[in-house]
């Protein structure tokens, strides 16, 4: 922590609701007292509806709360519609290709092609419920096919296109999928690459099934199968009206699938009404985002990010958003810059991992571009180290730009604890304090609060309007994973899996995942999800993944491994690549191994737990201080740190 270090901004714009500190406390103080009536009044303000709910929250069924009970709301309506009046000629989208082909959709086109998608899925029966996988790529068309099941009140899932055909397999069938939306493929650094035939592959054998919609990017020659069908062709005649169905606050809007700390990946549901209010709130809040604003957010759609924070949020709001088909290093490190420059970009989001990698590749490239039009530049995904902070605030923002350094989670729905641009003083590295109306609090497992320097658990202590509602057909896991941990008040709260620490200030430091979740290049896995994988090659006994803090990634994938017979040690290449092409296989590119080593035993207590702090410690190259004499085999420490060596 870089407690005593203030880069207090020069204030460039004043925030309309947040001018400054005292501003903040009193929308706090609102809400703490009268929480309810604070919601249902940003609700009543923000939000068109087609029938007024009738109670605010419902605790009755806690943790499963209810927001803005029996109103009646339709996301894509939120979106587009009410927005046609004022802004029909003004760019909802603005497209730009991995060769710098540019789009621009206003909101009426937006409007017209989000409405024949939508009537091109109904002509295949897909009605209100019914789940839609999307495994796109970064095309216009993704935007206008999750705001199409929106409009019909289907329920999406977008899966990330990094993802294997065996990961994308078992959330089809998770979702109990009816269609499957995917593009022939797309273009990454000047070259075209293939999403087709991973859906193929995905797909064999499974029936609930009925069409997949392909939209022809880079009409390659791909396998037309039974049912492929060609959204080119079928898209030109559809109607460009189509009635956005009236849907319930509750009513699940979609599923996002995340990693846990075991098992599979968990379907994490989110609601119709609480979701966007909450979606456009914080782009206003966080980003100021006003209506002549082109706002770029760098993320996937695969993630919550891209879903929050491209397409719900901005569009909500009323503002441009910039989708990105490439990469931001290719054609150079310029190319980041160049486009900020271009499209005039006033609010800039991005990962620390893509900050680090550019400040790496070209700490002086930013100079060369006019980035005036820059206001607030934010960060998300994984904490950000003060030089990574330092280098964005100074040659990016050229000192003038806030930063909002935003925590938050899938399961969160939009931002929880960020900085208030130009309100609240900022530390590098630090996500500062809980937004307005959120109930952030580091405290033990019995609800007390941590005195500052101690580390505690960050927990959520009222329930919020965006919040996952369940994981989609495991209500169990739900209660357990996330209201399993912490009491307040003697009632299950809310826990993030993350620690965190209060300084003197009372500023909030997040200091990582407390579970076995790993965060490689802000992308979420489950230790567990890797060593399940690789667990399956023949040759392994015993295997144990842990975090390694990484330069570029933030963390990186450590595996040790007992084998079953360590004579195979002669053909250790061979092993190593066999083992990452079993992950790759299961789970996908993102999770590339970057170390393994063979070890002759794990770490475990008598009891048989393996002790994977101390693994963790000795990935670091951190001296074990641990004690290690409740271990079963306490000289098998030695031997490990012997192997890594
Ligand atoms: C985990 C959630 C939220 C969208 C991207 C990731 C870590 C997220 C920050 C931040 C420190 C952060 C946490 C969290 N995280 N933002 N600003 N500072 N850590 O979503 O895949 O659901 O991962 O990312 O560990 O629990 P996700």
């Amino acid at each position: 922590m870089t407690n005593n270090i203030f880069y207090p901004h020069k204030e460039i714009f004043k925030h309309p609701e947040f001018k400054n500190m005292c501003e903040y406390e009193d929308k706090v103080k609102e809400f703490e007292k009268d929480y309810e009536g604070t919601w249902a009044k940003l609700a009543k303000e923000k939000l068109t509806w087609f029938k007024d709910f009738d109670k605010t929250l419902d605790e009755s069924n806690a943790p499963f709360y209810k927001w803005f009970v029996n109103g009646k709301i339709n996301v894509s309506y939120q979106c587009i519609d009410r927005h046609l009046e004022t802004k029909k000629n003004q760019a909802a989208i603005i497209w730009e290709g991995d060769n710098g082909e540019k789009k621009v959709y206003t909101y009426l086109d937006l409007y017209k092609e989000t409405n024949k998608f939508a009537n091109l899925l109904k002509s295949f029966g897909v009605t209100k419920g019914d789940r839609v996988v999307l495994y796109m790529p970064m095309i216009p068309e993704a935007t206008f096919a999750m705001l199409a099941c929106a409009r019909i009140g289907a329920i999406h899932s977008v899966v990330f296109g990094g993802f294997s055909a065996e990961a994308l397999k078992d959330r089809i069938l998770d979702a109990k999928a009816k269609i499957v939306i995917t593009a022939d493929g797309a273009f990454r650094k000047g070259k075209p690459y293939m999403l087709k035939p991973v859906v193929d592959k995905a797909l064999e054998g499974v029936e609930c099934v009925e069409k997949v919609i392909v939209v022809e990017r880079n009409n390659e020659d791909i396998k037309w199968n039974e049912r492929d069908v060609s959204y080119n062709e079928l898209i030109q005649s559809q109607s460009s009206k189509c009635e956005a169905e009236i849907m319930d606050s509750e009513d699940p809007l979609f599923l996002l699938y995340t990693s846990g700390s075991t098992g599979k990946p968990k379907g994490v549901q989110h609601s119709t009404a609480g979701y966007i209010l909450w979606a456009q709130l914080t782009m206003e809040w966080v980003f100021d985002l006003k209506p002549n604003d082109t706002y770029w957010c760098t993320a996937d759609i695969g993630w919550i990010t891209g879903h929050t924070y491209i397409v719900y949020g901005p569009l909500a709001a009323g503002g441009t958003t910039l989708m990105f088909e490439g990469v931001l290093t290719y054609p150079d490190s310029g190319r980041a810059w160049k486009m900020i420059e271009e499209h005039r970009v006033n609010q800039f989001y991005t990962a620390p991992t893509a900050i680090r990698l550019l400040h790496k590749m070209g700490a002086n490239e930013p100079k060369k571009y006019d980035l005036s039009s820059l206001r607030i530049l934010g960060t998300v995904g994984e904490p950000i180290d003060p030089p990574a902070w330092k280098w964005y605030y100074e040659e990016v923002g050229q000192n003038r730009c806030s930063i909002v350094d935003t925590w938050w989670q899938t399961e969160t729905g939009g931002h929880m604890i960020t900085p208030l641009p130009s309100a609240t003083p900022i530390k590098p590295g630090c996500a500062t304090f809980p937004l307005p109306g959120i109930f952030a609090e580091i405290i033990d497992e019995n609800g007390n609060k941590m005195e500052s320097d101690e580390k505690g658990l960050l927990c959520i202590t009222k329930p919020w309007p965006s919040m996952i509602r369940t994981i989609w057909g495991d209500s169990e896991r739900f209660v357990n994973s996330y209201f399993g941990t912490a009491k307040k008040d003697g009632k299950p709260v809310y826990f993030s899996g993350d620690g965190a620490i209060y300084d003197e200030d009372g500023y909030i430091w997040i200091t990582g995942r407390v579970d076995d979740v790993i965060n490689v290049s802000g992308h979420r896995m489950g230790t567990a999800e890797i060593e399940a994988s690789i667990q399956k090659h023949p040759d392994v006994a015993e295997v144990a993944v842990v975090g390694k803090p990484d330069e570029i990634t933030g963390e990186a994938i450590f595996a040790y491994i007992v084998l079953k017979n360590s004579e195979n040690l002669g053909e250790e290449v061979e092993l190593i690549k066999a083992l990452n092409n079993i992950v790759k296989r299961d789970i996908g590119n993102i999770a590339k191994i970057s170390d393994v080593v063979f070890v002759p035993g794990l770490p475990k207590t008598r009891s048989g737990k393996v002790m994977r702090r101390i693994l963790r410690a000795i990935a670091k190259g951190e001296e074990i201080k641990q004690d290690t004499s409740t271990l079963e085999d306490p000289s098998v420490v030695e031997a490990i740190i012997n192997a890594v060596k």
